[in-house]
């Protein structure tokens, strides 16, 4: 029996900034992505972002690209000063009409919209005003997200708040590698996403509460998981108790971001880890930050592998020099995709949604037309089959958004990471089907039945499932 159920929701992943480019029209405001940009030497190639696909004004094909590729559901992210253009009070009109014109299109197309709300381009203007430092940073992202689900939720039922709130709050108040580009001591960070989470859960209540059909709200976490070095049961403890921990100073971890949102405490090693740094809520935050949930999103990339000596940051470096890789020097572990949604629904107890997932790599156009992505094509493949035996195995997985539908700009890395399915030939903005784009509408079309039946497999061992984390 194809263990896919009939109602999975293929899909693939965008986000806002990344792709619109018109960052002056129609009276958008700016964004701490178009300030951070203006340094020198903070995006690799010193591009920008003001075109970037031009989907703003090509989203049309994009989405009859979509169709070509048929997926059944499509992840936008609406760009908060597009509507708000200083974050508060005046509306822009043509903002809005913008996304609603694109949820008509995925509509009669027969793609069901899933609306990312914060995806990074946090209004310039508040950041004046002291941005995620602020604790008005809250009530100013929940009004915003009833304006929205005002608009389009006689039409949108799938609501996600937050893309990564790791890489948000962490590259870009602490690392500085990400807008606003911050270098702040952890108590200032901390702060910031904690007001960050009190955002979500203001949001959470606020899409409830103004939605006109019932909605599914969701919340996407970056996924840093750890993977069992070798298939044993003390292994894959291990790695789900690594999983499950914050013993390092870093944010760079689930449990920080979702202890609060499902459970409504932080994490108890990990506020002994952060001492006095730790976030002091206030009375009636964590009931807020743990508004409910109706599923988990999980951005699934790479995650180290580790054992009883390998844990933590020693185990960050352990894959071969030989090892497969992206692009980007990312290690290319397919079993992410089988632990990452079991680890994360035994913890949480939520369905899981693979929010993103993807990999960047050397594509050109060749001479016979056509982009020849070997690589992606076997990682979609490799990727897909893991998931399938998560399902197998029993998690309720409800879709799988591929990162991304086109080349587009990553962040920091500019231009020169390409992770779409469709090659752009910037900036003339050509689209060009890769071989990975008609492989993963194939598997689409065959509902998942055209995937290899034997998978480098899981073969699990008895007992793992009774190990517990505090
Ligand atoms: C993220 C973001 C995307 C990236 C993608 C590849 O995960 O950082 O959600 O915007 O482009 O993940 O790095």
């Amino acid at each position: 029996m194809n263990p896919f159920p009939d109602d999975f929701r293929w899909g693939v992943t965008t986000s806002s900034f990344q792709i619109e480019g018109a960052t002056q029209e129609d009276g958008r405001g700016e964004s701490i992505w178009d300030m951070f940009i203006r340094r020198a030497d903070v995006i690799a190639g010193n591009g920008n972002a003001d075109v970037a696909c031009d989907h703003y004004h090509r989203w049309q094909e994009d989405i009859d690209w979509l169709a070509k590729l048929g997926v059944n559901a499509y992840r936008l992210s609406v760009a908060w000063p597009r509507i708000l253009p200083e974050g508060t009070g005046r509306i822009e009109q043509r903002g809005l009409d913008f996304y609603d014109r694109l949820v008509d299109r995925l509509l009669s197309k027969s793609i069901e919209p899933w609306v990312c709300l914060y995806h990074w381009d946090f209004p310039l203007s508040l950041f004046h005003r002291g941005g995620w430092l602020n604790r008005d940073s809250a009530r100013w992202f929940a009004d915003y997200v009833e304006l929205v689900v005002r608009r389009l939720s006689d039409r949108v039922t799938q609501w996600i708040t937050f893309n990564e709130p790791q890489v948000f709050i962490s590259e870009g108040h602490y690392w500085g590698r990400h807008a606003p580009g911050l270098h702040l001591p952890w108590k200032e960070v901390l702060l910031a996403g904690h007001h960050s989470l009190l955002a979500h859960g203001y949001a959470v209540a606020a899409i409830r509460s103004s939605a006109v059909r019932s909605p599914s709200v969701g919340y996407a976490p970056a996924g840093p998981v750890s993977l069992p070095l070798d298939n044993t049961a003390d292994d894959i403890a291990i790695a789900y108790a690594e999983s499950c921990a914050v013993t390092h100073e870093t944010i760079w971890n689930m449990a920080w971001w979702l202890d609060p949102v499902v459970f409504g405490r932080y994490p108890a090693d990990g506020v002994q880890m952060f001492g006095a740094a730790s976030p002091t809520a206030q009375p009636g935050d964590m009931e807020a930050i743990s508004c409910p949930l109706d599923f988990l999103g999980l951005n699934l990339y790479w995650g180290p592998r580790v054992d009883a000596t390998h844990r933590g940051r020693e185990a960050i470096w352990n894959y071969p020099a030989d090892h497969p890789r992206t692009a980007f020097g990312w290690a290319i572990v397919p079993e992410i995709m089988h632990w990452g949604p079991r680890f994360m629904a035994k913890r949480y107890g939520l369905p899981i949604v693979v929010a993103e997932n993807g990999m960047s790599c050397l594509d050109a156009v060749a001479t016979d037309g056509g982009v020849h992505d070997g690589a992606r094509v076997d990682f979609i493949t490799r990727h897909l089959t893991m998931l399938r035996s998560a399902i197998s195995a029993g998690v309720d997985l409800r879709g799988y958004f591929h990162w991304t539908l086109l080349d587009n700009f990553e962040w920091a890395e500019g231009y020169r990471q390409r992770f779409g399915l469709l090659h752009v030939d910037f900036p003339m903005g050509t689209r060009t089907a890769k071989d990975s784009f008609f492989h993963y509408r194939d598997i689409i079309a065959s509902g998942g039945t055209s995937l290899p039946v034997v998978s480098p497999g899981i073969v699990e061992p008895i007992g793992w499932e009774d190990c517990t984390v505090p």
